[in-house]
């Protein structure tokens, strides 16, 4: 894929986003998953950031992901015996031979999928996958109206360490394209590494939605029921929402 995450963007995911994004979304994923009796399914589960929570917690649980970076790194996560429970697949087109319970795709992985008709097979694909009264469950931000008529300028989003002594700092900068409804993002890392100041960059764009066309979306899909919550709280869509939870029901 043009877009997969660079190696050093995978090797320091879990570093930034535990930090990041473990406080906003961790409890909330590990809850539903353990509710579920039966098969989960993460697509787009990268380093296993709440996959490996999971699992240790007793979950019956896959992953599959398109980065081969990124699986790398969940790969050294597990002990082998564990390992058949990832693949490398794409969420539009992947395939199983047995059903799951639950589905998640946390964390913007729907926003990578640019394509109308891409994001109504991934869902499509998705109920194929699902037991009869299974749940599917991803999120999107609201978009910010600023940020998207100005973008935002090298904004340093992480500083810290990686190991002691050792420094890394991320920039970000958008540009948002408004026909195409992208969010280009790159990504700048900075980090101390035998004794030089490493950087590298990396550009990708997120698809990004307004209520009314995922509700279109998931209303075109072959989901008969679903509902859009504005945090992960369970709060109903309103003026100060920044999260697009949205659960979709089979059967
Ligand atoms: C922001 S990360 C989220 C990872 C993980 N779910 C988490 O919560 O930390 C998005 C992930 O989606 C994956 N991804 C993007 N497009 C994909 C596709 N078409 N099929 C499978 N995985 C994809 C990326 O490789 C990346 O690992």
């Amino acid at each position: 894929m043009k877009h997969e995450y660079p190696e050093n963007f995978a090797r320091f995911y879990d570093l930034i986003y535990h930090h990041m994004r473990d406080s906003v979304d961790n409890d909330y994923f590990q809850n539903v998953i353990k509710q579920t009796k039966g098969k989960v399914l993460e697509i787009g589960v990268g380093t296993g950031r709440l996959f490996s929570n999971a699992l240790n917690q007793g979950a019956d649980i896959y992953g599959l992901d398109i980065s081969h970076s990124m699986l790398n790194v969940l790969y050294k996560k597990l002990p082998e015996d564990q390992h058949y429970r990832i693949s490398l697949q794409n969420v539009i087109d992947f395939k199983f031979d047995f059903k799951f319970d639950l589905i998640i795709a946390p964390f913007r992985v729907i926003m990578h999928v640019l394509e109308k008709d891409e994001q109504i097979r991934t869902l499509n694909n998705v109920y194929d996958h699902l037991e009869k009264s299974g749940k599917f469950i991803f999120d999107a931000f609201v978009p910010d109206l600023n940020q998207l008529l100005n973008g935002i300028d090298n904004q340093v989003d992480f500083e810290g360490e990686y190991e002691p002594g050792k420094k890394i700092r991320r920039t970000v900068s958008t540009n948002p394209d408004l026909i195409n409804q992208l969010i280009n993002i790159r990504f700048c890392l900075e980090w101390d590494e035998d004794n030089k100041l490493k950087h590298e960059e990396w550009r990708v764009p997120l698809r990004y939605y307004f209520r009314y066309e995922l509700e279109h979306l998931v209303e075109r899909s072959k989901f008969e029921k679903y509902k859009i919550f504005g945090d992960y709280q369970g709060t109903e869509l309103n003026q100060k929402s920044r999260e697009f939870i949205t659960i979709c029901q089979k059967g």
